[in-house]
């Protein structure tokens, strides 16, 4: 049986003015007492990575951005490069989230690189994939999932660097979720597609679900196969709900 260390990830989105510094000191000490087979990361906006990774030193909370560019440097105004999350001290990237795939028109092929860009710069992946509430409805999840899964995921992908997150579209900031079986059947897909390609590192690779998570479903959806943790929204703002998710975690 192979241990897939469970990973729990707040991804701020566009919110955390300074104030909110409150909320990750307190990420921060709730984690200094959390079961140690638990990892969990906080992803803020760019602005707040440097303060950030300060106040999170020498904790398990390791901090992560929301995207980064595929280019190491040069001249791409408004961009951030993998190269300077790393050299801010961020560990991890979010790339192919939904909500860039449509306010910027992000392709499967674009998620790729800015993923290559990442690993080469020493910052570990979370690739993320989900199908629209159109695409479910027409019978579509699994092909569209497995489309940019393959599409998304660079060539070779390792286990210890790449994190897949998979998180239903219709399900992000809406309080719907899928149910158990549903869960479990798209993890279970995701997963055979990345065993086929990548062997026994597509056996280790963490598999998130993402969208509507909270305290009050955490326990029921991070104990369907194949959930490996949590990519969290909403209920990442607030130290108090970051702490009850993880607190959903199974005992390993
Ligand atoms: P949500 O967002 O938890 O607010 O639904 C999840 C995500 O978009 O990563």
């Amino acid at each position: 049986m192979v241990l897939r260390r469970p990973l729990i990830v707040g991804n701020w989105k566009m919110n955390g003015l300074t104030s909110s510094q409150s909320e990750l000191q307190a990420i921060v000490k709730g984690m200094s007492v959390a079961p140690a087979y638990i990892d969990a990361a906080i992803c803020p906006p760019f602005l707040r990575i440097p303060d950030f990774v300060r106040m999170a030193q020498g904790s398990r909370v390791l901090i992560g951005a929301q995207d980064c560019h595929t280019q190491t440097s040069g001249a791409h105004t408004g961009d951030i490069s993998a190269a300077l999350l790393a050299d801010s001290g961020a560990k991890l990237v979010i790339v192919g989230h939904s909500e860039r795939r449509m306010d910027h028109h992000e392709t499967d092929s674009l998620v790729r690189d800015k993923a290559i860009a990442a690993l080469s710069a020493n910052v570990m992946v979370i690739v993320c994939i989900g199908e629209t509430e159109a695409e479910r409805d027409a019978g579509q999840t699994l092909s569209v999932v497995k489309r940019q899964l393959t599409g998304s995921i660079p060539d070779h992908a390792k286990a210890s660097t790449v994190i897949v997150a998979y998180e239903p579209v219709w399900a992000i900031g809406t309080g719907r979720t899928p149910t158990a079986a549903e869960v479990a059947q798209v993890h279970g897909a995701i997963r055979h597609t990345l065993e086929t390609r990548l062997g026994a590192e597509g056996k280790a690779m963490r598999i998130l679900y993402g969208g509507s998570v909270k305290p009050g479903n955490a326990l029921e959806l991070l104990a369907i196969d194949n959930v490996d943790g949590a990519l969290v929204g909403g209920a990442s703002l607030k130290a108090t709900d970051f702490m009850g998710i993880v607190a959903g975690v199974p005992v390993h």
